[in-house]
């Protein structure tokens, strides 16, 4: 969480520091600012505010800054409330400097150096400032080793010394940096999105390794003094310079760009018609040799590994759980050389996740991790990475990532299936046949959009909202009301329909609307009783159902229909039409759709 960016080159950069965090301000957004080093007097000049990078922008407007270096922070509040003071840069003497992570020893360090009467914030991150401070002795990097020796905690530390004009430092412990140097100059970032605009060539920068930015050139050194040559890595990311692309919001962008990211994660892993990871450098035993599979993974990634999880135990009949990676280190999990662990992210910096991979690979399990960007520090923990290829995703709520990763998760099922003499060569060919399909059935849907933007006003005054439906239909709903609920505040809840009558139903009044999925045929009949069920108490009802199953309906309901595939992958137009369902109530009530109350979308904080 938060976002940081820093500058050194050619450039004004006043207007690079602005543009980065508006690109990083899905980090987090309650606070921003900046730091930069005036051109004329090499002093450090800081503009903070609480608030959007928008209102930033508007106060740096009426300051003159003439600099070509400086550094930027977006806030997501961890320690001290949302104000003017607690936003970064914090200045503590000759020492400015911005943080992501948390410094859980920073009252101790505050008082045990006697610190505590010089800050003027209630942040950790001051702390550090303070400390920095207190070290310098006209030595950054002594100042930085000596206070970084102290440090309890995560941190992202981009650092501005009062008499080092030019130049930036960085340190950083779990928390993520990348860096590049271009011909306008040298950067470094939260994350990549920042830097797409400049290269497509970047590194990451190791851990307690010490990252010097000049104007041309980069110095990394370890705690040592020695010399690291970065290792960099190419991103295939175009980061369109006119963002959104004429859309209003990343989200509905992202929503549309779905087709075309699902064909790019397939292609490439289907060869003569069959699975194929070779590529990926992910060889076939790993998938034979476990007797166990376990998914661990956060919000719309754990939602992508639930229906990982039905696809796996109804066709291969194997053991697999789906663990909040949260919780998983803290629950004694099973697992041993034989498990399999996937770990599914789509930043692949979601701090929870990482631990529990890094928990299962102690325990001695395989690690796999499906993930959307190149070179993060769960792709970089693991064994084998798949990539998802969808791109960089700015809305915080997720929609292309989530069904990039359930493609990878077909490709996975149809490759286990084939491998496990489950399937024939036939039948896997069928399979992948019916994924390669999706794309062209996803258009569909979205061709449909303004349909389900009609049935969207239906729910719009809703307080609460119930989402029903059984077996893949229920997984798909998990994520499509974790989508209404936070782009739209909407507290929805999606049950299992046949768990209904086991409390819920208590809830199901006139004012209750139920949003119901139909798409398996197996469960149709069960499924539109307990459509029936809460029609019959009153609530509006909206129905997403396969088109082949839509034959004899009650009129009573609202139905969108989705176009017709085998019932295994019916989750994935189910999916696109929740989407636009979330997207469009959000964006009738007037939110900021990609930007929702509390969230961010790197969650880098336990
Ligand atoms: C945050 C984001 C979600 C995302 C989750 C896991 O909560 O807002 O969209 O699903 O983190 O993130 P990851 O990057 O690990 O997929």
């Amino acid at each position: 969480m938060c976002g940081i960016i820093g500058y050194t080159g050619s450039e004004d950069v006043k207007e690079i520091l602005l543009d980065a965090l508006e690109l990083l301000e899905y980090r987090g957004y309650d606070s921003a600012g900046i730091a930069v080093k005036e051109e004329k007097t090499g002093e450090t000049k800081v503009c903070k505010c609480a608030g959007r990078v928008s209102d930033l922008r508007m106060i740096c407007e009426t300051e003159k800054l003439l600099s070509t270096c400086g550094i930027g922070h977006t806030r997501w509040a961890t320690h001290g409330g949302v104000n003017d003071s607690n936003a970064h840069p914090h200045r503590c003497g000759r020492v400015t400097l911005v943080h992501n992570g948390i410094i859980e020893n920073y009252r101790e360090l505050a008082s045990d150096s006697g610190l505590t009467d010089k800050l003027v914030s209630e942040t950790d991150s001051e702390v550090v400032a303070a400390l920095l401070n207190y070290y310098y002795k006209d030595d950054p990097k002594e100042a930085i080793k000596k206070t970084v020796k102290r440090l309890t905690g995560t941190f992202a530390l981009v650092i501005l010394f009062e008499d080092c004009p030019d130049v930036i430092y960085s340190v950083r412990n779990v928390s993520p940096i990348v860096a590049t140097l271009c011909k306008e100059g040298a950067m470094l970032a939260s994350d990549l999105t920042a830097l797409c605009r400049f290269t497509n060539e970047y590194f990451v920068v190791p851990e307690y390794h010490i990252l010097e930015l000049h104007k041309d050139h980069i110095v990394m050194t370890d705690f040592d003094d020695h010399v690291v040559e970065p290792e960099f890595l190419t991103v295939d990311w175009q980061l369109n310079a006119a963002g959104k692309n004429g859309y209003p919001f990343y989200m509905e962008k992202e929503i549309m760009e779905q087709p075309l990211a699902i064909e790019q994660t397939i292609r490439g892993r289907i060869v003569h018609g069959l699975p194929d990871f070779t590529a990926d450098g992910v060889p076939d035993h790993i998938f034979t040799d476990c007797d166990r599979i376990c998914i661990v993974a956060c919000g719309t990634a754990m939602h992508a590994g639930l229906v990982a999880q039905a696809l796996v135990k109804s066709i291969i009949h194997m053991h697999i759980d789906v663990e909040l990676a949260s919780e998983f280190m803290y629950s004694d999990p099973v697992i041993d050389e034989k498990t399999l662990v996937i770990a599914v992210s789509q930043s692949g910096e979601t701090i929870d996740t990482l631990e529990a991979l890094k928990y299962a690979k102690k325990r001695g399990a395989t690690c796999l991790s499906v993930i959307n960007v190149k070179g993060s520090s769960i792709a970089r923990e693991s064994d084998y990475v798949l990539y998802t290829c969808a791109g960089p995703e700015i809305a915080v709520a997720s929609t292309k990532a989530y069904t990039t990763q359930l493609s990878v998760f077909y490709l996975m099922t149809a490759k286990m299936a084939q491998l496990r003499g489950i399937f024939t060569e036939e039948e896997t060919l069928c399979f992948i046949r019916e994924l390669e399909r999706t794309p062209d059935t996803i258009k569909e849907v979205l061709e449909s959009r303004k349909e389900i933007h009609i049935v969207a006003k239906k729910v719009l005054s809703a307080k609460d909202l119930f989402m029903i439906g059984r077996g893949l239909d229920h997984s798909a709903l998990l994520e499509g009301s974790l989508k209404l609920k936070e782009v739209s505040y909407i507290h929805s809840e999606a049950y299992a329909s046949g768990e209904l009558k086991h409390g819920p139903i208590a809830l199901i009044t006139q004012d209750t609307p139920v949003v119901a999925a139909a798409t398996q045929e197996k469960l149709l009949s069960k499924e539109l009783s307990n459509i029936r069920e809460v029609k019959s108490r009153g609530a509006d009802v909206l129905l997403f159902i396969k088109k082949a199953l839509a034959g004899n309906l009650d009129q009573e309901y609202e139905v969108i229909t989705l176009p017709d595939m085998r019932d295994e992958f019916m989750v994935l137009p189910t999916s696109v039409a929740l989407q636009l369902l979330a997207y469009y109530v959000s964006s009738d009530k007037g939110f900021d759709v990609d930007k929702p109350r509390n969230l961010a979308k790197v969650v880098t904080v336990e």
